[in-house]
């Protein structure tokens, strides 16, 4: 295939090396004359082991051609890859000056080339970025309409320094967002040999993903070492600590507790966290992500309470009462704290929950609930079926099949729904539908 690459440094010149090797003609396309006289001379402008030899022979296999002129780029290419730099300003914001400029420079290529030409940004871009700036530019400077002169689309590089090429072509995964069929089979045509899924998903989720990545990495590093120095403290080998916690593969390395749905509860992890926040404190550990962590689970709740209360209705249905499904443990679970809200407010709340029988209710969780929500046991309704006829606000906390049965059966249009579980049959719900967090 023929390529060009928009942006020599890490992503570009390793791609530009990788195509090369696999038999593609590729040109590349940088403002920095540095660069570009290493790469004819066949060396590379980064270091990054295997890059030598992989640049010597993209030099010496005659399929690599650099320059510095963005509509020869264009012309001699039908797909692009636009890898140029993203940077942070100092307030954090996201620097879009290079990709910008870029979109007009390649948007006048599209003017005068005849034929139809694939855009991947593969530079990391926020949600939105590719439809709502890189498109507009380029069909305003070449008069042409993307999705039929041309295509956008977006495909997070993965990639890591220092073994770049070897995650070239090992890859997690090949994520790309496109809604084009012909973007979609140029980029299998290119990344289809690679041992990993490939995935095609929207422009917007394929941006999001590339950050939800990093960010879980600078979470996942950033726990590792407030574990390790609360371990320190208390004396506790951390590598040992760690070690075991990566081996557990079924709650903690895997899926478990990584979709987003509504507030954690129950009865250990806000105990276990507040306890070791004050064994932190008291040996003057300081440790500002774990510490914020209960927080942001308030934060969560008073989001969902806020989305019902602004709706501004008299009439609440709760469906659920206890920490999660499957369970009538009422302590710390945030559905507790909810109606608790919702009393205060004077609202009408009625609840729905098969696992809590106040009745049988027995030692911590009686407690919990006399000392908690003395009135649960009048709001308490036996009948789901009543509670969904009554409410103006259906608050669904429950995932459950015969709730959900009764919910699609009985669900009306002048409801709302607001949806904590990511119930399954969303599509079939009559009512005004939220979900709490999607
Ligand atoms: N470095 C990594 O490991 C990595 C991994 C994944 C994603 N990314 C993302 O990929 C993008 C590129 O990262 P990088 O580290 O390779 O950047 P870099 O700063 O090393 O290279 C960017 C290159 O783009 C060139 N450039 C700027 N404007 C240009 C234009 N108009 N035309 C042609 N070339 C132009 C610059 O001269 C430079 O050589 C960023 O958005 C980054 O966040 C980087």
């Amino acid at each position: 295939m023929n390529v060009s690459i928009f942006g020599l440094g890490y992503v570009g010149a390793v791609s530009l090396g990788c195509l090369a090797r696999d038999g593609h003609v590729v040109v590349g396309v940088d403002l920095d004359q540095t660069k570009l006289e290493l790469i004819r001379q066949g060396a590379t402008p980064i270091i990054e082991e295997g890059m030598e030899t992989l640049m010597r022979d993209a030099a010496t296999g005659g399929r690599v051609d650099v320059t510095d002129d963005a509509m020869d780029g264009v012309q001699r290419s039908d797909v692009s890859f636009v890898c140029v730099g993203t940077p942070a300003r100092s307030n954090g914001s996201q620097d879009l000056t290079a990709i910008r400029r870029l979109s007009e420079q390649v948007g006048k290529a599209m003017k005068v080339k005849t034929g139809y030409h694939v855009f991947v940004i593969r530079s990391t871009v926020f949600p939105g970025t590719v439809e709502d700036s890189i498109v507009p530019i380029i069909e305003e400077h070449s008069g042409k309409k993307n999705g039929q002169d041309f295509d956008v689309c977006f495909q997070p590089e993965f990639l890591r320094e220092g073994s770049s090429i070897k995650d070239y072509d090992n890859p997690p995964l090949t994520v790309v967002g496109t809604d084009s069929v012909r973007a979609e089979n140029v980029l299998r045509d290119l990344f289809g040999h690679l041992p990993c899924e490939f995935i095609v998903t929207s422009i917007r989720t394929a941006e999001m993903v590339k950050y939800a990545c990093n960010i879980f990495h600078a979470l996942k590093a950033t726990f590792a070492n407030e574990i390790g120095r609360l371990s320190q403290a208390m004396l506790v080998d951390s590598h040992a600590v760690m070690d075991m916690v990566c081996r557990d593969t079924r709650l903690n390395i895997s899926p478990a507790y990584l979709r987003p749905g509504f507030a954690f509860g129950g009865s250990c992890l806000p105990k276990d966290l507040k306890a070791m926040l004050y064994v932190a404190k008291n040996k003057d550990v300081s440790v500002p992500m774990l510490a914020n962590v209960l927080t942001s689970n308030t934060v969560h709740i008073d989001h969902a309470i806020e989305t019902v209360l602004s709706a501004g209705k008299k009439s609440i249905g709760l469906i659920g009462l206890s920490f999660k499904s499957g369970t009538d443990d009422l302590r710390e679970s945030p559905l507790v704290v909810m109606a608790e809200r919702f009393i205060g407010k004077g609202l009408d709340l009625q609840i729905y929950d098969p696992e809590v029988n106040v009745a049988r209710l027995m030692g911590a969780n009686r407690r919990f609930i006399e000392e908690t929500i003395p009135h649960i046991a009048s709001l308490m309704t036996k009948s789901c079926e009543s509670l969904v006829e009554k409410a103006d606000v259906l608050i669904v906390g429950l995932n459950d099949a015969a709730i959900m049965e009764v919910l699609v059966q009985q669900s009306r249009d002048d409801q709302i729904i607001l949806d904590l579980v990511n119930i399954p049959q969303k599509d079939r719900l009559r009512g005004n539908y939220q979900g709490v967090c999607w």
